[in-house]
């Protein structure tokens, strides 16, 4: 298939230089040498390094060391996580311990970032013991599968990258650089993906080796041809899988190096942001509180479920949320509230029981005979009161004690218990979130981001 005059210019600043990929390999092969040496582990370049499809530029290597599957799980840990800290302290010196489903180690070696990651030699991928097992096998399939489309898949992961929707952990919720690959290897090539996602809809199945093993819920599902009781796309959520279809229809229509450089967009400067606010006319609530020490696919999904209990307690309490979402910062994260309505009058109006509801109904008359505005009255069979509301503004609620009783994941809980700060209106302009505030009141998608740009330079 002939590229597009763009696609060469963008493969022309994407591909990989040849003394990059030298320099990379040679780090890698010091890295194996002194795993292989040990002689407790196989080493194994893994990741986009192996198959020859990273960006250029990237400075991230993935090294696996393959222990003797029959150790146990402990056993594995402490000599597989031994063994990268011995490495990494003789080849760089600075050993950072990190966790995923499993330990592994992360250093930095002449400017590259590479994972140190212990996982077992299983010579069969139904064997797989852990996630990270599955990943010698995904660099065995690419290269076998891959042919001479790893342009094609460079293209991809910077059209992604581009559109924001690269990357599977928890907050992005996107395209895992694996999942660019298959979709390649798939349909042949960059244009042959851009062409069919520009009509998917939910429930787009691809099963590479036709296992048909398993049913998946998720818009897209593609079955990992080295395990099949994986959707390689599970991490995808509706939104991203929607911008990407949005994105590669916008591609197909007009391509143009936006696509894979997309025109910046600014973070506004304070006073813009107090005057978009004064024009939506609405109010913006932030509580803010130290980010929980433990890894982020497990700190996200609690901030995206204490975000939609505490939204769903504001409106209960009659304050209407608009929009909101939240934001995981190196030191602090913040959940972040438009509301339509910030204050209410003393009065609510409360429902009671209908009043052949026996002793429930003469319990709520007696309960409120005294201390309504009105009431209790009858309407439609039931009761009636005009009482009190306990809450009037919706800041008094936040600052209350009342978000705390909310069902928040547990890191999150335990973080606010030790303190949060409640920020509003222009205030929630603080430092580290400058740009969450204000990309999430210019929010856009991908496509309207760079249509919009373009007509503002005309
Ligand atoms: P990486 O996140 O480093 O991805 O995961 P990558 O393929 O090397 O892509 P880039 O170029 O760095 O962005 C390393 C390997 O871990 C497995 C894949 O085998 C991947 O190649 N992996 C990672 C998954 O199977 N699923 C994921 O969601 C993430
Ligand atoms: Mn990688």
């Amino acid at each position: 298939v002939k590229r597009q005059e763009c696609e060469e210019k963008v493969l022309s600043h994407i591909t990989p230089l040849r003394e990059e990929r030298e320099h990379i390999h040679s780090v890698a092969d010091r890295i194996i040498g002194a795993v292989n040496t040990s002689g407790k582990a196989k080493g194994m370049i893994a990741g986009s390094v192996a198959r020859d499809t990273w960006v250029r530029g990237d400075r991230d290597l993935d090294i696996f060391m393959l222990f003797d599957p029959s150790m146990s799980r402990e056993a594995l840990e402490e000599h597989g996580m031994g063994l990268a800290r011995s490495i990494a302290r003789r080849l760089s010196g600075a050993v950072v311990e990190k966790y995923a489903e499993h330990p592994y180690v992360n250093t930095e070696i002449e400017g590259l970032s590479v994972d140190l990651v212990p996982c077992y030699a299983v010579d069969n991928a139904a064997r797989i013991q852990s996630a990270v097992d599955r990943t010698p096998f995904h660099t065995l399939f690419v290269r076998e599968h891959i042919g001479d489309l790893a342009s094609d898949v460079l293209l991809l992961k910077q059209f992604a990258k581009a559109g924001g929707i690269y990357g599977s952990d928890q907050m992005t919720g996107g395209f895992a650089g694996y999942l660019c690959e298959l979709l390649v290897i798939w349909y042949g090539g960059f244009s042959q993906v851009i062409e069919a996602a520009s009509s998917w809809r939910p429930g787009v199945v691809i099963d590479i080796r036709g296992h048909q093993s398993k049913e998946f819920e998720d818009p897209l599902v593609v079955v990992d041809p080295v395990d099949p009781r994986r959707n390689v796309a599970a991490s995808l959520t509706l939104t991203r899988f929607a911008e990407f279809v949005e994105f590669a229809h916008g591609y197909r229509e007009a391509p143009s190096m936006d696509f894979f450089f997309p025109p910046v967009q600014g973070v506004l400067d304070f006073e813009c942001f107090k005057a978009a606010l004064g024009e939506r006319g609405t109010y913006l609530y932030a509580i803010v509180f130290s980010t929980p020490h433990t890894i982020p696919d497990i700190v996200v999904p609690q901030l995206r479920k204490s975000l939609a209990a505490i939204a769903g307690m504001l409106d209960r309490y009659g304050f209407t949320v608009s929009r909101s979402d939240c934001c995981m910062g190196e030191a602090r994260c913040m959940l972040l509230f438009e509301l339509l309505v910030d204050s209410l009058p003393a009065l609510k109006r409360h429902m009671g029981p209908y009043i052949w509801n026996g002793s429930n109904a003469d319990d709520f008359r007696d309960k409120y005979r005294n201390g309504t505005f009105s009431g209790p009255y009858i309407e439609d069979g039931r009761y009636w009161i005009d009482i009190q509301r306990k809450h009037t503004s919706a800041g008094e609620l936040l600052g209350s004690d009342s978000p705390l009783k909310v069902s928040l994941g547990k890191h999150v809980m335990a973080s606010m218990q030790r303190g949060f700060t409640l920020l509003s209106g222009p205030g929630c302009w603080t430092e580290g979130f400058e740009s969450f505030v204000s990309g999430f009141i210019r929010k856009q998608s991908p496509l309207v981001r760079i249509k919009q740009k373009r007509e503002e330079i005309g």
